[in-house]
């Protein structure tokens, strides 16, 4: 039978290599006075940048750049919002990585308001924005977090007080999603594993979701075929056009997906840690992605209640394994050893190497909120995770 389920709305989604030539054109149905926001390196010294800007000077858009590095803070968003509020802005634009969008979309979000983006973040604001907002279109760079598709703007702060929450609202879904795969042919491996493994991790999770759904499920077998084909590719050759293709149609899918099904203990460890240190989004999930999907399968087995979720674990093991004529448990082992090898192939280095000290475990097994995943987890199940993956 079909479940109960709502299905957030969608961006207007245009996807093709070589789309971002028509951004100029598509720019003028909103205006010509724009934020630009772009992060510090790879789209700015790409020959596309050194192109928009002439077309844009040729059009008489006028914009105002903006370059953030790492994941948005509060502090980002506030003076950003504050310097182009007294200009008349009719539109935001994000070319970059997950956090260049988060940024846009919540300067996009801010430009009406007058208080602290903090105000309004779930879990340390106590406002709840209105959802007004200024359009707002996402271009990724990256294929990571599918931020071009979902209502959220992660916001960080990091330290031993900080947090990474989001700034969350059904109108916050960009007005307009760009993906141009030939935008992702400049970044580097090291960014292609991590992202690439976020993204394998949001499919994964939303698929094994308890907020799952038939849409959301058929999208996410469809992004995980993808990662399939393209993940490993796109990190061993990223001039392969067809595998930077499939990685830009899995991220956007990812996007989807988690907008509509929410995620599992994989990303509650990347909010955890994530607020703690300095450790980037995706190499979190990516390390943690395998010892925490056999710790899942585990509990499943043992507490034995949930067993659409093992019999989903098992489809995840015939869409990796592509054999036929093995028993569930076996594609279900199947999957959890594939997670294994990929993260070695792909070269994700320990949580130790990227700062994470053992001391921690405790203070972040206790701030680890795990909502939708499949199993209940104890605190040692998710000690266990963080203890194998340092
Ligand atoms: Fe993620």
């Amino acid at each position: 039978m079909v479940k109960p389920f709502q299905f957030s709305r969608l961006p207007k989604i245009y996807f093709k290599n070589g789309i971002i030539a028509e951004l100029p054109s598509i720019v003028q149905h909103y205006g010509n006075k724009i934020v630009l926001v772009t992060g510090k390196n790879s789209f700015l010294s790409s020959g596309q940048a050194a192109k928009l800007f002439h077309e844009f000077k040729n059009e008489g858009i006028k914009y105002y750049l903006l370059q953030v590095q790492g994941e948005p803070s509060p502090d980002i968003i506030d003076n950003a919002t504050r310097v182009f509020q007294t200009e008349k802005i009719d539109l935001v634009v994000g070319i970059g990585g997950g956090s260049v969008i988060d940024a846009g979309k919540a300067i996009s979000a801010m430009m009406n308001r007058s208080e602290s983006v903090v105000e309004f973040l779930e879990g340390v604001g106590n406002k709840e924005h209105p959802g007004t907002k200024l359009p707002f279109i996402a271009i990724p760079t990256t294929s990571g977090t599918g931020s071009e598709a979902t209502k959220n703007a992660v916001i960080s702060l990091v330290g031993k007080s900080g947090f990474k929450r989001s700034l969350r609202h059904d109108n916050f879904v960009p007005d307009i999603a760009l993906v141009d795969p030939e935008l992702t042919f400049h970044c580097p491996k090291e960014i292609t594993a991590v992202s690439g493994m976020d993204c394998f991790s949001q499919l994964t999770e939303a698929y094994l979701s308890d907020k799952s759904n038939e849409y959301t499920d058929a999208l996410a077998l469809e992004g995980l075929k993808t990662i399939k084909t393209s993940l490993t590719r796109s990190y061993l050759n990223g001039d392969d056009i067809e595998a930077r293709t499939g990685m830009s149609f899995a991220a956007l899918t990812s996007g989807i997906c988690l907008a509509n099904a929410g995620l599992g203990v994989v990303h509650g460890f990347a909010a955890s840690i994530g607020g703690m240190y300095n450790i980037p989004h995706g190499m979190i999930c990516g390390t943690l992605m395998a010892k925490s999907n056999e710790i899942n399968i585990r509990e499943l087995r043992q507490i034995g209640n949930n067993p659409s979720a093992l019999k989903k674990y098992a489809i995840l093991g015939e869409v990796f394994l592509n054999k036929s004529g093995h028993t569930d448990e076996y594609y279900t082992d199947s999957f959890v050893s594939y997670l294994y090898q990929l993260t070695r192939d792909l070269h994700l280095t320990g949580l130790r190497k990227s700062g994470f000290s053992e001391k921690d475990i405790r203070i972040i097994c206790s701030k680890t909120e795990i909502k939708n995943n499949p199993v209940k987890l104890a605190e040692e199940d998710l000690a266990e995770i963080l203890l194998h993956s340092l």
